[in-house]
């Protein structure tokens, strides 16, 4: 099966007309090298919010989360090229058969953000059930492995395409009653360092802190306080040229979107 993205150019078309633009006229927003963008937990939060913005700009968004109802309005909001399906990234053979299916689809990523992630309920680590600390691990860590393990071959074949996976100020820092998330950002931070001294020259793999945003995730750690933190919108506005830029120069290199 080959790329079929003959409805792009129409979807395209005429989205907005600048100032000084005829009021009618056409404006294509499509970019002249428009990426295919890999995220994974795209039905909330700062998924959600980044798949807007690359769609916006007239990128190709793939994604996956686990809530039906979410993918089934991606689907609806965002048609063919992108594509959305319920993926749970800890479970290597979903993953493997989604990526079977998009690289058949889509050929490999331009760039994937392995941003799905869980947190521990707020609680000492002492008090963390056995299950709910290898869910953390499970999603966090695994999770991103699995994507890389179906996903990064075929980028390699090509010897291009960036890795972004997202850390936290907490793979950097700690904080108390949030320890196995903690960990298991840390190990995202290590893993992807060691993925980068891997990689063949032209790719790239980093960690990336993306801020303090109001998402589920915020709330669960913050509370009420969340509310005092930028939206997923606004920091998508940021955070998404920022991605847009990340490129071989930078393979190793823990990044932080800007402020
Ligand atoms: N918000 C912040 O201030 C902040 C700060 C530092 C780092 N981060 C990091 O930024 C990323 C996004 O966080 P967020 O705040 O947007 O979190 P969020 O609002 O809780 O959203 C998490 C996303 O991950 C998906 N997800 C969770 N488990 C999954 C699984 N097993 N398979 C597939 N998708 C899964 C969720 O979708 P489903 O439930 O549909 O699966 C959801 O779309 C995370 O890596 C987080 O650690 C966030």
């Amino acid at each position: 099966m080959g790329k079929d993205f003959g409805c792009w150019q129409s979807r395209s078309k005429g989205i907005s007309t600048p100032v000084g633009c005829p009021p009618n006229s056409v404006v294509n927003l499509r970019p002249s090298t428009p990426k295919l963008v890999l995220i994974t937990g795209a039905t909330r939060g700062l998924g959600r919010a980044m798949t807007g913005k690359f769609a916006e700009l007239g990128h190709i968004v793939v994604g996956c989360g686990r809530s039906r109802n979410e993918i089934a309005t991606l689907a609806r909001q965002f048609p063919k090229p992108h594509d959305f399906e319920i993926v749970d990234v800890s479970s290597d053979s979903q993953v493997g058969v989604w990526a079977a299916r998009l690289l058949s689809s889509h050929g490999p990523p331009d760039l994937i953000l392995n941003n799905a992630a869980v947190v521990n309920r707020n609680a000492p680590l002492w008090k963390v059930s056995a299950d709910e600390f290898s869910s953390v691990m499970d999603v966090n860590i695994k999770g991103t492995a699995n994507v890389i393990r179906h996903f990064v071959p075929s980028m390699i074949e090509r010897k291009r395409g960036v890795i972004v996976n997202f850390s936290s100020g907490w793979g950097r820092s700690v904080s108390p009653e949030v320890a196995p998330y903690c960990a298991s950002k840390w190990a995202v931070e290590g893993l992807t360092r060691a993925l980068a001294d891997e990689l063949p020259s032209g790719m790239a793999a980093v960690p990336l802190n993306p801020g303090v945003i109001d998402t589920e995730m915020l709330r669960s750690c913050f509370g009420a306080a969340a509310a005092s933190y930028p939206n997923p919108g606004e920091w998508a506005g940021r955070a998404v040229p920022f991605l847009l830029k990340i490129g071989a120069k930078d393979n190793g290199k823990p990044l932080s979107v800007p402020g």
